[in-house]
């Protein structure tokens, strides 16, 4: 690559099984560089460690400003504007921390049951159907679209439905305005069956419903309730599955990191950590807009500017982690970017280490064998989402 060929478009590639190349030889020679973006429009890529994380909790980087009219675009846009500030939404209703409650699950013993016991069966139905087993759509999807069912107390949903409409809603350019709309008005239907008041509802939304009625005074609206539950469903189910679908494929290509983490279970924390670091399934990168000019490295970022923090550029960063590409699972700093940082850092991540410890766990317990039943490079990835998601998962059980 020479730097005659930029700006390169953005995002590189779909494929979740190799970093791309682009990746390193930007932050290598150019760590802040002019790209194409999918919507046409010209944005700065930050691919270094450093600078993704002076951008991430440089406040003039706004995530808000990004959903204003006029401003360049990464893609066209799946969910309403709005969703862009769903956390300063919540915040801003009075919700922050009833929402907040369900999305630390410490103490709470029934959701780690309810993990377990549906981890378990959806292996059991797995293993009695024979190998090869697909994990992604026998697994990895529903363990976590049942999990995101249980915590906004949605019941009788349906796990392909929720899946499909959060796919939608995570599209970067195959749907028109008009069938994006359609799919968010579904969602939000699914939601409004669960606004019935309930006070000691262990799920969000019936405890919201409650809260409504206990504070007319906020004039808390259907609709409003309705998309905290949509916006929690899409991040939610797209990064917990797409997150545990990368873990096992990286798990099923490295035998021997698998059966150290089978010999010596303790391990399993700090894997956590270094799979989050080492999967791709953030897939794009996150968007900020410069609201002032900002000096970032060799580069002056001008105000207006779109710029995208490339989290798999900065966890692959040498000058952070030595021999990047290798899961080594005796890691023991690994300050990732997985989940963002600074002020919109994911508000879910003890529910989220929850959700991969008892996902990978029951994995390796219940399976001798955990090998890929395809070459990775076989592998087909979901096209024009926002998220990396395998189509199939094959793994010989
Ligand atoms: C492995 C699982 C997860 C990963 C890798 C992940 C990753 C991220 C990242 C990178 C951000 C920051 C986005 C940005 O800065 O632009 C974020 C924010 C967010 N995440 Fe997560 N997430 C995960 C699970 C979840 C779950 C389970 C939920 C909800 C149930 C959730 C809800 C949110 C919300 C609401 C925000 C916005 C926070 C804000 O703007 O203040 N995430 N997540």
């Amino acid at each position: 690559m020479t730097v005659d060929e930029l700006p390169l478009r953005f995002p590189f590639s779909q494929r979740g099984d190799e970093v791309p190349a682009e990746c390193d030889w930007l932050r290598t020679n150019r760590p802040v560089a002019r790209v194409v973006t999918l919507a046409g429009d010209e944005a700065w890529l930050v691919t270094s460690h450093e600078l993704c994380d002076q951008v991430l909790t440089d406040t003039r980087f706004s995530l808000h400003a990004t959903a204003d009219d006029g401003v360049p675009q990464q893609y066209a846009r799946a969910f309403p504007p709005d969703a862009v500030s769903n956390m300063a939404n919540i915040t801003s209703a009075g919700l922050r921390s009833e929402v907040m409650k369900s999305l630390s699950p410490r103490g709470n013993d029934q959701l780690t049951r309810f993990l377990q016991t549906t981890a378990g069966e959806l292996l059991d139905k797995a293993v009695a159907e024979g190998s090869p087993a697909d994990l992604w759509s026998d697994y990895a999807s529903p363990l976590s679209t049942r999990l995101m069912v249980e915590i906004l107390g949605l019941s009788d949903a349906d796990d392909a439905r929720l899946a499909r409409c959060s796919d939608v809603a995570m599209g970067t350019s195959a749907y028109t305005p008009d069938e994006a709309a359609r799919n968010w008005d579904e969602l939000r239907a699914v939601m409004a069956t669960a606004l019935r008041p309930d006070r000691t509802a262990a799920g969000l939304l019936p405890r919201l419903a409650a809260l409504r009625e206990d504070r007319p005074q906020d004039g808390l609206t259907e609709a409003q309730l309705c998309d905290v539950g949509c916006n929690l469903m899409v991040a939610g189910y797209e990064s917990l599955a797409a997150f545990l679908g990368h873990a096992i494929m990286l798990l099923a290509r490295d035998p021997e990191a698998t059966a150290r983490l089978r010999e010596t279970p303790a391990l399993m924390p700090q894997a956590i950590e270094e799979l989050y670091r080492r999967n791709l399934s953030i897939g794009d990168a996150l968007p900020r807009l410069a609201t002032a000019d900002v000096q970032l490295g060799d580069t002056l970022v001008a105000a207006g500017s779109l710029v995208l923090v490339c989290v798999e550029g900065a966890n692959h960063d040498p000058a952070v982690f030595p021999d990047a590409e290798r899961l080594d699972l005796d890691r023991a700093a690994n300050p990732h970017l997985t989940f963002g940082g600074g002020r919109h850092y994911c508000p879910a991540t003890s529910l989220s280490r929850l959700h991969a410890h008892i996902g990978l766990e029951t994995l390796l317990t219940r399976l001798p064998k955990l090998v890929m039943a395809c070459p990775a490079r076989e592998l087909i990835w979901s096209w024009g989402m926002i998220k990396r998601l395998p189509k199939a998962l094959p793994v010989e059980l």
